[in-house]
């Protein structure tokens, strides 16, 4: 079938557009064909997935076929699914995601369970910062899931801060998180009382490694989101350094990490000192996913 014959024919359905995307997705190597197909094609008819099953002998208007033939173009292209349709699901609430935030992973959801983990046992009305925000998916799952603490949040981007507010507002959780610009902790140092938490997914892909990312990451996501520098190292080692001063005595740092960054920042962490209970945490595909440090110093 020719890829034109999609806006053409009057007798496409539900069920086999799906079919014919799916079929056209693979033989392009897209990524999990059949999910972007509905993915995309729920956008396109504003309807939930599961929706397409249920309808799934619904015919589509011209006017359906065209705009969901100009979205197979753009995945076919390399853009990710979650800026075609502006949204992506972590932590299962739904996102706004525009191409100034990354994408959140399903890897950093190994973060949220570790604070969360911290948090339970803790009374209320604890600090908890996360730096580098982007769309905002880690501090507003954490505050959803713990409205009884306050929030803070800091990026470099305006334009990310800008999503990750109306995430917040989406959630109507814009009065537990408060959004700070500027790098890591230079715009809450001196604003904020000392932090019980910081938490992080900085930048930490090695520069060189960048080239050789897939399309859809090296050509749409912010290179501000990945580029950790030559070693990768660099913003992790950053906040490494200087978060001790901003946390409690025994407040906790959780970082995500590079899958082989732990050998490396044993080393950072032992040489900048500061920090006990060192613990790596793993992912679900079993890779060192999160490393997490309590703070030794500062007041009681
Ligand atoms: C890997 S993304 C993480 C986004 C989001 N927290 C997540 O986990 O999906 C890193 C974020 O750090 C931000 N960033 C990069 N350099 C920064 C800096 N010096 N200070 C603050 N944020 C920075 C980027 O704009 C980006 O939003």
């Amino acid at each position: 079938m020719q890829n034109q014959a999609a806006a053409e024919d009057n007798d496409w359905n539900i069920l086999k557009l799906l079919q014919w995307t799916t079929t056209y997705f693979t033989s392009r190597s897209v990524e999990n064909p059949r999910a972007a197909a509905e993915i995309l094609l729920a956008s396109v008819l504003q309807l939930e997935r599961v929706d397409l099953y249920v309808r799934h002998d619904l015919p589509l208007s011209a006017d359906e076929l065209g705009r969901f033939k100009e979205l197979i173009r753009r995945r076919v292209a390399g853009e990710p699914v979650a800026y075609i349709v502006g949204k992506r699901e972590f932590w299962s609430m739904d996102f706004t995601v525009t191409p100034a935030v990354l994408i959140p992973r399903p890897e950093t959801e190994c973060l949220v369970e570790a604070a969360l983990r911290h948090l339970e046992d803790l009374p209320e009305g604890q600090n908890v910062l996360e730096l580098g925000t982007g769309c905002g998916a880690v501090i507003l799952a954490l505050a959803a899931r713990k409205p009884q603490h306050c929030f803070y949040a800091s990026d470099l981007s305006g334009e990310a801060l800008g999503v990750a507010y109306q995430n917040a507002c989406r959630h109507a959780l814009e009065k537990n998180v408060r959004f700070f610009c500027g790098s890591w902790l230079d715009p809450v140092q001196n604003r904020c009382a000392r932090f019980e938490m910081i938490v992080s997914n900085p930048p930490y892909i090695r520069r060189s490694s960048i080239d050789n990312l897939q399309v859809e990451i090296r050509r749409f996501e912010p290179l501000m989101a990945l580029d950790g520098g030559e070693d990768g190292l660099r913003s992790l080692e950053e906040i490494i350094g200087s978060a001790a001063g901003s946390l409690k005595a025994g407040g906790r740092l959780l970082l995500e990490i590079g899958h082989d960054q732990k050998q490396a920042l044993e080393a950072i962490i032992n040489r900048i000192g500061g920090y006990e209970d060192v613990n790596f945490i793993k992912d679900y595909s079993g890779h060192d996913r999160v490393v997490a440090l309590r703070n030794k110093i500062g007041p009681a």
